[in-house]
């Protein structure tokens, strides 16, 4: 019988790149999403007319809704991807940050724990409780170093500071109760379905039209850049093969300055998509007030995730920018909506 699996934030970025991999990998999927205006159903068009594939509209700080789910569906795992993720959203205004990562997490748990109580056998045994979380609990980096996954957790945005709280209660949830989770920790990821604000597909739309192009202060900030397949598999090896009580660390090994990966973006977009009228597009950069509290630099230690499950990720940086520059170009018709709806003001300046 195929492997049942609840994915929680399942029509959001990370989300979807996950339901599309667990239906190509014969899994059944309930995707559990607010649909909030991050989430899109046309992310989940590829399996939208899979007979293994379900969706239910509800809120993780929902109990009932997530009971009913759980109840319904009868998971043999849950991948937790729900969230409010982003940072420059959190500075404006971290209360549903604190509501969705930290207290629905904590709805996630307890219903979980209901659930996994109830079942017996094999299936109990198997199942496990996966959380999806983020290397910026871990604070930033100076020059040298990588986070391990015993790293102190150090955050410092409300963003990352909701999810470092979301980590701590899955893990008293597995030591006070038993309840057997695997967590994860990953770095920035990029790709198709993308949400433009955040930088990556805001510079490619941008860049496309001859807009701006924002850098935040001098542009040095590094950040370890992760193909979403990519981490879509690690997270799937992670569910269930991951020891629980563990957690994994997933990088990309492509750590790259923001300027460097703005000036990419451009280099590829000349190339194949030249247009005279906007000339070369390094022009468009423009430096910009930085980020209040911006991280230095992130970059990850993935070799527990490598030695234990043997997890590398595919994409070097120049191929999977260049792949999904080209995805971009491709598919108008799933950003063209979101750029109509999304105002594109600067967000986050603590103003
Ligand atoms: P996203 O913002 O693209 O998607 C989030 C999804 O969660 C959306 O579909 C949204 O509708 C849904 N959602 C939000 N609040 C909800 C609620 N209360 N109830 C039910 N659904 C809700 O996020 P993403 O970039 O895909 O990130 C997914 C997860 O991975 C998050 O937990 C995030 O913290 C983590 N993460 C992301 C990155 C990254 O680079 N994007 C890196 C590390 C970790
Ligand atoms: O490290 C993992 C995290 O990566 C995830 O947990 C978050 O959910 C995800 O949003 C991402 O956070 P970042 O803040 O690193 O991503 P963002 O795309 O917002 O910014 C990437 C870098 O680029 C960061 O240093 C800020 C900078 N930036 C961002 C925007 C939107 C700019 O210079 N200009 C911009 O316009």
């Amino acid at each position: 019988m195929a492997q049942r699996i609840l994915v929680t934030g399942g029509a959001g970025f990370i989300g979807s790149a996950v339901v599309r991999h667990l239906i190509a990998s014969g899994r059944e999927v309930l995707t559990f999403d607010k649909l909030t205006y991050a989430g899109n159903l046309a992310s989940l068009a590829p399996v939208a007319d899979n007979p293994r594939h379900s969706f239910v509209r509800g809120d993780i700080c929902d109990a009932a809704a997530v009971r009913a789910a759980l109840d319904g569906f009868r998971p043999d795992l849950v991948m937790h991807l729900a969230a409010e993720s982003h940072v420059d959203r959190s500075i404006d205004g971290p209360g549903t940050f604190v509501e969705t990562n930290i207290v629905g997490t904590y709805t996630m748990l307890q219903e979980a724990l209901r659930y996994w109580r109830g079942l017996s056998g094999a299936q109990a045994e198997a199942f496990r409780f996966h959380h999806i979380s983020t290397d910026e609990v871990f604070g930033t980096l100076g020059a040298e170093g990588l986070f391990r996954e015993d790293t102190p957790y150090q955050p410092n945005s409300p963003y990352s500071a909701s999810k470092a709280a979301s980590d701590h209660l899955v893990r008293a949830w597995f030591h006070t109760y038993g309840l057997p989770v695997v967590m994860s920790n990953c770095s920035n990821n990029y790709g198709p379905y993308h949400f433009p604000e955040k930088l990556i597909p805001l510079v490619i739309l941008n860049a496309l039209e001859g807009a701006p192009l924002p850098v935040y202060g001098t542009g040095e900030n590094v950040r370890d850049w992760l193909f979403v397949e990519d981490h879509a598999e690690a997270l799937l090896l992670i569910a269930t093969k991951g020891r629980p009580g563990e957690s994994y660390n997933v990088g990309g090994d492509s750590e790259r300055r923001n300027i460097d990966v703005v000036r990419a973006i451009c280099t590829i977009l000349d190339d194949i998509r030249p247009d005279a009228a906007i000339g070369p597009r390094e022009n468009l950069i423009r430096f910009v007030t930085d980020r209040p509290g911006h991280d230095a630099r992130y970059a990850i230690d993935f070799s527990k995730l490598h030695t234990e499950l043997g997890w590398s990720p595919r994409e070097t940086f120049e191929s999977g920018l260049r792949r999904t520059v080209e995805w971009y170009l491709a598919n108008a018709g799933w950003w063209e909506p979101l750029r109509a709806r999304y105002a594109r003001e600067r967000l986050g300046l603590a103003s």
